[in-house]
């Protein structure tokens, strides 16, 4: 988003206009920041047969899948209704990866019949599955590397206390599960957390699977899984993808080679790609001053971004209809009926009521974890597309809060 005479805009596309034409709240995803993403992953590991499996649960729209599915990443699913909207994107199934938890041996099942790629994480899962398929279906195993990473303690997902993977103290009977039932693995894959702050965590999981992948004959891929940190706010420390990819592409190429096969690499980014490039404005509803603080109450709230109350993630924000006002000190809330912060005690330029509050990273997790709390609509979502906006999502109306509800005569 650029700031030109006075005036906010993504690709030329102004916002304050966009909001009044769509309404407000309203979510906003810059594809030229998207493809940005994509190109600078390729970048740092090029050289290497990488994939990019996007983690479609940041942001599972139809359209956006489509516009992946252009930019040439393949999709990691974890559900089968996620594996369905990918399908209706136009993925191949066997760009798709399926990496369930705690899922029922019937949704695997459904899962291989629509052709994905199967990733396992459970020794009893894989039990079922060898019974069934033996080596006539191939399959990836998630390895627990038993490494604690991510930003908050919900998102970390490698340690011991995780449900996540097959636990790397547990290869033995790993093993001994695979040889007897003839199981077909070509894939090995974790996934350590979400937001993590220190690069050396992906090289210390590497080289966990490095050594996990030395007993298997028949491999064809090494899944890194991914935790990319982006930047909330300025001067963030995010994840340096070039060093990485310098670091970790050299390690690759020397497992290969001992491996004796050019084994192809895969991520599966979800907010690398796509948080940055969302964005969730929102209209000040009222300016309330008490003893304590100023709030500006917007038309929006936890039902649309839930991050900050469930994380304490901050997202950055700022005023987009008064970019040259004094600055002031807000704590900006939602409408929700309980507490409802977005952010506190935000320097903002001052906040008319009316004016359009812009709050950044609302690509990943925000849409995709929206809810109906308190019988709320869901907003619209707009991709700006080669400098268009293209609308994406309606916004909800009372049919849709209506349409499972059955009423009883009484
Ligand atoms: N692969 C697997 C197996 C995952 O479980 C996840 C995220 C990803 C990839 C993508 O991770 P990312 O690149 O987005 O960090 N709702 C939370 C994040 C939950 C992440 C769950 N798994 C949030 O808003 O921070």
């Amino acid at each position: 988003m650029k700031l030109e005479n006075n005036r906010y805009n993504i690709q030329g596309v102004d916002i304050e206009e966009l909001c009044q034409e769509y309404g407000t709240s309203l979510y906003v995803y810059d594809a030229e920041k998207i493809s940005h993403q994509v190109n600078s992953m390729r970048k740092a590991f090029k050289g290497l047969e990488m994939r990019i499996k996007f983690a479609m649960k940041a942001l599972s729209n139809v359209s956006i899948l489509k516009l992946m599915n252009k930019l040439g990443t393949g999709l990691d699913v974890v559900s089968i209704q996620e594996a369905h909207i990918g399908l209706r994107a136009g993925f191949d199934p066997n760009d798709i990866l399926y990496s369930p938890n705690s899922v029922s041996f019937n949704e695997i099942q459904e899962a291989v019949q629509l052709g994905l790629r199967i990733n396992i994480d459970n020794i009893s899962i894989l039990e079922q599955f060898g019974h069934e398929y033996h080596n006539t279906v191939p399959c990836c195993i998630r390895i627990n590397p038993h490494i604690m990473a991510g930003g908050h303690t919900n998102i970390s997902t490698g340690h011991i206390d995780s449900k996540f993977g097959i636990s790397i103290l547990q290869m033995r009977h790993l093993l001994r599960v695979i040889k007897t039932n003839n199981i077909h693995v070509e894939g090995l894959h974790m996934h350590t957390g979400s937001d993590i702050l220190d690069a050396e965590v992906f090289i210390q999981g590497a080289n966990i699977l490095f050594d996990a992948a030395r007993e298997f004959e028949n491999l064809k891929y090494i899944d890194f899984g991914s935790g990319f940190k982006v930047a909330y706010r300025d001067g963030d420390v995010t994840t340096d993808i070039n060093a990485l990819g310098k670091r970790l592409s050299k390690s690759f190429s020397n497992f290969c080679a001992e491996y004796g096969q050019e084994l192809e690499i895969w991520f599966e980014p979800g907010k690398y790609l796509v948080s940055e490039a969302g964005f969730l404005f929102a209209k000040a509803n009222v300016i309330k001053t008490t003893p304590a603080t100023v709030f500006v109450g917007v038309d929006s709230g936890m039902n649309h971004l839930i991050r900050p109350m469930m994380y304490n993630s901050y997202h950055d924000m700022l005023n987009i209809s008064n970019p040259n006002g004094t600055f002031r000190v807000y704590s900006v809330v939602g409408y929700i009926c309980e507490t409802d912060t977005l952010g506190s005690d935000r320097k903002l330029n001052e906040v008319r009521e009316g004016d359009i509050i812009g709050i950044k990273n609302a690509g990943a997790y925000a849409f995709s974890m929206s809810s109906n709390y308190n019988s709320r609509l869901r907003p619209a979502e707009i991709l700006i597309l080669d400098g268009q906006a293209k609308l994406i999502r309606k916004r909800e109306t009372m049919d849709d809060i209506f349409r499972n509800m059955v009423e009883i005569e009484l």
